[in-house]
């Protein structure tokens, strides 16, 4: 078994993007800048919204945090996001999901004027990407491609299965592997929560994506010799043995599946630094279409 190392390649990444940034930089050209909202106190968002700053400010790119009140009512997260739009100092900005449930997420994601859309979540980024047009890929997913690519793992011709439908991450990732791309060709089922007899369908994968929000879900006996593991969990389990209070599990149980996988993400260190570093990608893209 052999980890896919989602730390060690996105610090990578992370230093080809601060070279780029270092030659903008000698070129007497502005840095490119990322804005982030969060809404809210939400621990794990605020943590999220705090790496990809921090992220920001490794790397020489500018960075805005913008937060607000739980209680704040869409029409002032529309403003927001309108002058956010407007800013010509701002190249790319995201809103940190999930939103309180008085606002309605769609609403906003559309209000996103879609050059600056670098998470990827306003509809014409995801009908480009899902058409094989210049997009704007969401991050997770995105980082994943770039992941398989980086350890060259054949993908072309492989049974993937993806668990879970979300528009972040499930949805977007089984139409991207299936695309006519360097990482892709495959044949991908989309699992869900009505999915029937999943074992026989995870038995049968090569690569499987578990991005279902369930701690440990993924078993050992669920899946073949040599399965290659890609998790995007991450769940907070209490654990009084530790400092925090807490542990991080993913949506894979990590003992009995990486005991017969060929190569796994860990969780923490796996798809979730990726997702930062290739938020990061996307924003020097913007700034390059400008
Ligand atoms: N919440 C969980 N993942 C993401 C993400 O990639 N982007 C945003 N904006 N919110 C999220």
């Amino acid at each position: 078994m052999k980890l896919l190392d989602g730390k060690l390649t996105s610090e990578q990444i992370k230093e080809e993007l601060a070279q780029e940034v270092a030659i903008l930089k000698s070129q007497n050209k502005r840095a490119p800048h990322l804005a982030a909202v969060l809404v809210g106190t939400d621990g794990a968002s605020l943590t999220y919204v705090n790496s990809k700053v921090k992220s920001c400010e490794k790397i020489g790119f500018g960075s805005t945090l913008i937060q607000l009140e739980e209680t704040v009512s869409e029409n002032e997260l529309l403003k927001v996001i309108e002058d956010l739009n407007n800013n010509p100092v701002i190249d790319g900005f995201i809103v940190q999901l999930p939103l309180p449930k008085h606002i309605d997420d769609q609403k906003v994601l559309m209000t996103i004027n879609p050059d600056k859309d670098v998470d990827g979540f306003h509809p014409t980024n995801f009908g480009r990407m899902a058409l094989e047009l210049p997009a704007f890929i969401p991050a997770t997913p995105y980082g994943i491609l770039e992941l398989l690519e980086r350890y060259q793992i054949e993908t072309s011709g492989k049974n993937v299965v993806v668990i879970g439908r979300s528009h972040i991450v499930g949805r977007p990732m089984s139409i991207l592997l299936s695309q006519k791309r360097t990482v892709g060709d495959a044949t991908v089922t989309l699992a869900h929560s009505k999915t029937r007899n999943l074992t026989s369908l995870t038995k049968q994968a090569d690569i499987i994506v578990a991005a279902l929000g369930i701690a440990e879900f993924l078993k050992g006996d669920m899946v073949k010799d040599g399965v290659v593991i890609i998790d995007v969990g991450i769940t907070r389990i209490n654990d009084t043995s530790k400092k925090s209070g807490f542990r991080l599990a993913g949506d894979v149980h990590f003992e009995s599946v990486a005991a017969k996988a060929s190569y796994i993400t860990p969780v923490p260190g796996g798809v979730g630094p990726m997702t930062i570093a290739m938020l990061l990608k996307n924003t020097l893209l913007a700034y390059h279409r400008k």
